[in-house]
């Protein structure tokens, strides 16, 4: 059966490999993304949120069957808690509407492994508030106190607790959706390129996400897994994330968590 999914950070990565692999499979996709997509728009920003969503209507008449929020962003900037929380959440919030007019619909956010890594309540309290000028003033603060790195876990973190919260609702589970999180390890992307070519970053990333199983990922491994997430197939998963990560969180966290 086709079905019509829209995928944002559809222009890249793991995006776009999901993106290619939902059409290959005889699906139509729409692909959202800042500069180059069937939906230009710019998910840090509320304008760019609004018109996700108008431009979504309009080119799907208020029916989806499924909705991929990938588009993120890794910087030592507040714009990362902007897109990767405030921006996914605001994707699927706008979006369900049409979501609930679809056939059997299915969301899915694209989270991280970095997730388990230490983050800074201040910007995960403040996200889940749904306090984004909050957010973005602690994700200042970290940045200023040299702890930048810690708005790409607290974005990742918060969202995917978004997801376990929300899921549960009558929004979503009571209206037959299931809201699921991917969370990879390190996938080789226009994203993390930069990183893996510097040996000493390289390492530091293999130490700090260890995968003992394949080693770092492709797009193409990743698309798979959310392809049936978001598939009539998975009727019964919701409010999980998923990692897909070589084992790096069962490394990371062991036995305290199952
Ligand atoms: N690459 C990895 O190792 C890795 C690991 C875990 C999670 N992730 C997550 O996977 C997702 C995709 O990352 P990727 O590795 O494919 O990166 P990528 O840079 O290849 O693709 C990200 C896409 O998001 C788009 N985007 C960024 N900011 C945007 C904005 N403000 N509005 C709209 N679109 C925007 C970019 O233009 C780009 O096309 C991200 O959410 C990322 O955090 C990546």
């Amino acid at each position: 059966m086709t079905r019509t999914y829209l995928v944002t950070g559809a222009a890249s990565g793991i995006g776009r490999a999901t993106a290619d692999l939902l059409r290959a499979r005889g699906h139509a996709v729409i692909g959202a993304d800042m500069a180059d997509g069937d939906i230009t728009a710019d998910l840090s920003t509320a304008d760019g949120r609004t018109e996700l969503a108008a431009r979504a209507r309009e080119l799907t008449g208020g029916r989806l069957d499924a909705v991929v929020a990938c588009a993120g962003v890794a910087h030592f900037d507040p714009v990362t808690i902007g897109v990767n929380h405030f921006g996914a959440v605001a994707t699927l919030e706008g979006l369900r509407p049409l979501l609930a007019a679809g056939t059997d619909p299915r969301a899915l956010v694209v989270g991280s492994v970095d997730s388990v890594h230490p983050t800074d309540p201040a910007i995960v309290d403040a996200a889940l508030a749904g306090d984004e000028e909050a957010a973005v003033t602690a994700s200042r603060a970290a940045v200023d106190r040299g702890e930048g790195h810690l708005v790409y876990s607290s974005s990742k973190a918060a969202v995917s607790r978004w997801i376990r919260r929300a899921a549960v609702t009558g929004d979503w589970a009571g209206a037959g959706i299931p809201l699921n999180a991917v969370a990879p390890g390190v996938v080789v992307t226009p994203m993390t390129r930069p990183m893996l070519d510097d040996p000493g970053m390289r390492e530091l990333v293999e130490r700090s996400v260890p995968m003992p199983l394949h080693g770092h990922a492709r797009p193409e491994r990743i698309a798979p897994l959310i392809a049936w997430l978001t598939s009539p197939e998975n009727t019964h998963v919701t409010g999980q994330v998923v990692f897909a990560d070589g084992g790096a969180e069962a490394v990371l966290r062991g036995d305290r968590t199952w």
